[in-house]
């Protein structure tokens, strides 16, 4: 029984991390059309009202896959190899849907070494706090790391002792366009083992009316959390954003097929950043794009995983069919 936790984020790749944030916050304002993604929001604090938005009761595909975990965790069960296997996910966040499914594999005898990867530490640290309260008397092993993505997944995944399982969840992958999502498929592809599993969470195409209820709460979280953006701004590059004058709205673009977060100035404004030296004018109304949530058609999802050494194993989609959680076989 061992449940520990460890950073690869302290030092070496900081200074690097922070000329990309900055990099990327000058280009995404130079714009004409104002563009900055939502990775930008991701710390602790980003995390944690990312964990709110879970929770709330339109945001289907929270609710939906929470839906596909309850019915689905024996089926998944099955599908894995019943001897000891390594469950690895990316982007972890506060991990409340896998603790359903480790709770499943337990009963059923399985041996799992469970590592969840997030780049925030506070979630991670919560998580590995929380995992051994409640599995502290099981076989259940746990090593949390703070970290990117594939910084954590190639210090993890080359052992080839043991299967591995990687859960990418919440639709995650949705935050990049299709070509994002293929490259970042083909580097996962990379850092695994023939034979492995990987398991993705996709919001699939539906209504427009059902896409806006779940990126417009009345409670203001989406709001929020994209707000938080201008907050990570100010502290890391030292700006003078007021979030009181911008409001957040998501849109669905049938072109795009993705929501559409945009932060609106809701009056002409200048906001200095000094550690661009740079100033940024904001019209009344103009729009800043932020978080991008593409959604997927059953067919792109299969070829998405076709053309990027995968085999599909099983689609567990919600009564619904809102979402599909996509088990997938690394071919090599
Ligand atoms: C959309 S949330 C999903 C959280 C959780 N998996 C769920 O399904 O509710 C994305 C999570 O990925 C983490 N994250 C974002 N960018 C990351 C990166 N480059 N490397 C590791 N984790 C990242 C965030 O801190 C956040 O917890």
């Amino acid at each position: 029984m061992s449940f520990d936790f460890k950073s690869l984020r302290a030092g070496t790749n900081a200074s690097s991390e922070d000329s990309q944030f900055a990099q990327t916050v000058l280009e995404g304002l130079s714009r004409e059309e104002k563009r900055l993604p939502s990775w930008l929001i991701f710390d602790d604090s980003g995390s944690e009202i990312f964990e709110e938005i879970t929770q709330l009761e339109n945001h289907h595909p929270s609710v939906c896959e929470f839906e596909i975990f309850h019915t689905h965790k024996q089926t998944i069960a099955d599908i894995l190899p019943q001897e000891s296997f390594q469950l690895i996910e990316l982007g972890a966040g506060d991990g409340r849907k896998t603790l359903i499914l480790l709770e499943q594999f337990l009963k059923n005898g399985m041996q799992i070494h469970y590592a969840p990867i997030d780049i925030s530490e506070g979630a991670i640290k919560n998580l590995v706090v929380t995992l051994e309260s409640k599995f502290g008397n099981t076989s259940l092993t746990v090593h949390g790391l703070a970290a990117d993505y594939f910084d954590g997944l190639d210090a993890l995944a080359k052992d080839r002792s043991k299967k591995n399982l990687v859960l990418f969840l919440g639709s995650t992958i949705g935050n990049r366009d299709y070509p994002g999502a293929e490259h970042f498929l083909r580097q996962l592809w990379q850092s695994l083992n023939a034979e492995d599993y990987v398991m993705i969470g996709f919001d699939l195409m539906k209504n427009p009316k059902v896409l806006y209820k779940a990126y417009n709460d009345a409670k203001g979280v989406f709001q929020k959390f994209n707000l938080y953006l201008l907050d990570r701004i100010n502290q890391k590059l030292g700006a003078n954003f007021n979030k009181e004058n911008f409001v957040q709205q998501g849109h669905y673009n049938w072109q795009s097929r993705a929501v559409e977060s945009h932060i609106y100035s809701t009056k002409e404004q200048t906001v200095r950043i000094d550690a661009l030296n740079r100033e940024f004018h904001f019209g009344l109304w103009e729009s800043m794009q932020t978080e991008h949530s593409y959604k997927y058609t059953q067919e792109e999802i299969e070829r998405l995983a076709e053309n990027n050494g995968f085999e599909i194993v099983e689609h567990l989609f919600d009564a619904k069919k809102y979402f599909v959680d996509s088990i997938w076989k690394v071919k090599k």
